[in-house]
């Protein structure tokens, strides 16, 4: 297959997957060293903060994570009678596909106590921040403009209250599936979240290169995109070596829609392993979020050169983001 302009975050390198290229920035690592598939299991739903649904609903799940979250993740559809897609599996973590080897590299400090206590010998010299801090106290990330994020890890000395662990904590804020008007399913927030919150990850199965370039033009021929690139490239060809496949397994993330002026930013996290290739993504709120107000990032996509967002070639999807910054398309054919 030859090469064509990616349209997501890729832009100005060159993807040689198919028409719908994927995802995908930052780096990789995988947050399970087993090859199979955590689905979720039955244990009982634990308590939400979430109020019932309001209204008449055609379909509604009361629990797609089946008590895998700290709240249960509704998925209601008051649009149509379509249910969520039976070939789509609930998993709490990404696991690698086969021939995937996650490479351990832990990150490991010698601190005692909280590292970012500047009270103890953590101070700003614990080796996990790799140069600097990134949470406030109360968890926030300090500001927007990383690309990585760098936790404790299991391995480490600290105590497990340390303000190096947040997103290991796994997500705080419930959240809800809904059938959108003209965008398929989405996510909408259940209660308010402050800006620079982490909010979820998008998990999946992990799959190289060749795998990815198989299933990415199959999947485009169905019109389905939930293929997210890892940021470890390869660098000769510039693409990337592992990616994120939620298509039959994964969470509530990959029903997270685009905007062009989004709620959400994603960053490359590492907690149980280093490896570059791996890096696990994560999004935080990049602005207080309101209760009810749909989850968006931005696919990044851009119009490949010499396209004017002018006429609509089959295949081309319009961006119904409704934001006044709205760049019109969220996929054109080249
Ligand atoms: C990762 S999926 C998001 C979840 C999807 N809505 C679903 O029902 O599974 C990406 C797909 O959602 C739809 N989509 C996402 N954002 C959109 C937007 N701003 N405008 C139109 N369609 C959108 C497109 O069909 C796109 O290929
Ligand atoms: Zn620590
Ligand atoms: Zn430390
Ligand atoms: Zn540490
Ligand atoms: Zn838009």
């Amino acid at each position: 297959m030859g090469q064509i302009e990616c349209k997501y975050f890729k832009a100005g390198k060159k993807c040689k997957f198919g028409d719908k290229c994927h995802f995908g920035h930052g780096k990789n690592q995988s947050s399970s060293s087993s090859s199979t598939p955590q689905t979720a299991t039955s244990s009982p739903p634990l308590t939400s903060t979430s109020s019932p649904p309001q209204g008449t609903f055609n379909w509604v799940s009361k629990d797609i994570s089946k008590g895998n979250l700290s709240y249960p993740l509704r998925a209601i559809n008051q649009c149509d009678d379509q249910p969520l897609p039976e070939d789509f599996k609930f998993i709490e973590k990404s696991f690698p596909g086969d021939n995937v080897i996650p490479r351990e590299i832990p990150l490991k400090c010698d601190c005692i106590g909280d590292c970012y206590d500047t009270n103890n010998m953590g101070q700003d010299n614990c080796s996990c921040f790799q140069k600097e801090k990134y949470y406030d106290d109360k968890g926030r990330l300090l500001h927007l403009n990383f690309t990585e994020i760098y936790e404790c890890s299991p391995e480490c000395n600290c105590s497990e209250s340390c303000r190096g662990r947040v997103i290991q904590k796994g997500p705080q804020h419930p959240l809800e599936l809904f059938k959108t008007k003209d965008k398929g399913w989405g996510v909408r927030a259940k209660v308010e979240i402050p800006a620079r919150t982490y909010v979820c990850e998008y998990v999946g199965e992990i799959i190289g290169q060749e795998e990815a370039e198989k299933r990415g033009s199959e999947y485009d021929k169905k019109g389905l995109s939930y293929l997210f690139d890892l940021g470890g490239s390869n660098e000769r060809t510039s693409i990337a070596e592992l990616t994120i496949d939620a298509t039959h397994f994964g969470n509530e993330s990959r029903f997270i829609n685009h905007s062009c002026d989004p709620n959400l930013t994603s960053f490359s996290a590492f907690i149980e392993t280093i490896d570059e290739r791996m890096p696990r993504i994560v999004f935080f709120s990049n602005k207080f979020i309101k209760i009810n107000e749909e989850l968006t990032f931005d696919y990044k996509y851009t119009i490949p050169l010499g396209h004017d967002a002018s006429g609509n070639a089959p295949g081309d999807i319009k961006c119904n983001c409704g934001s006044k910054n709205c760049r019109k398309w969220l996929w054109k054919a080249g």
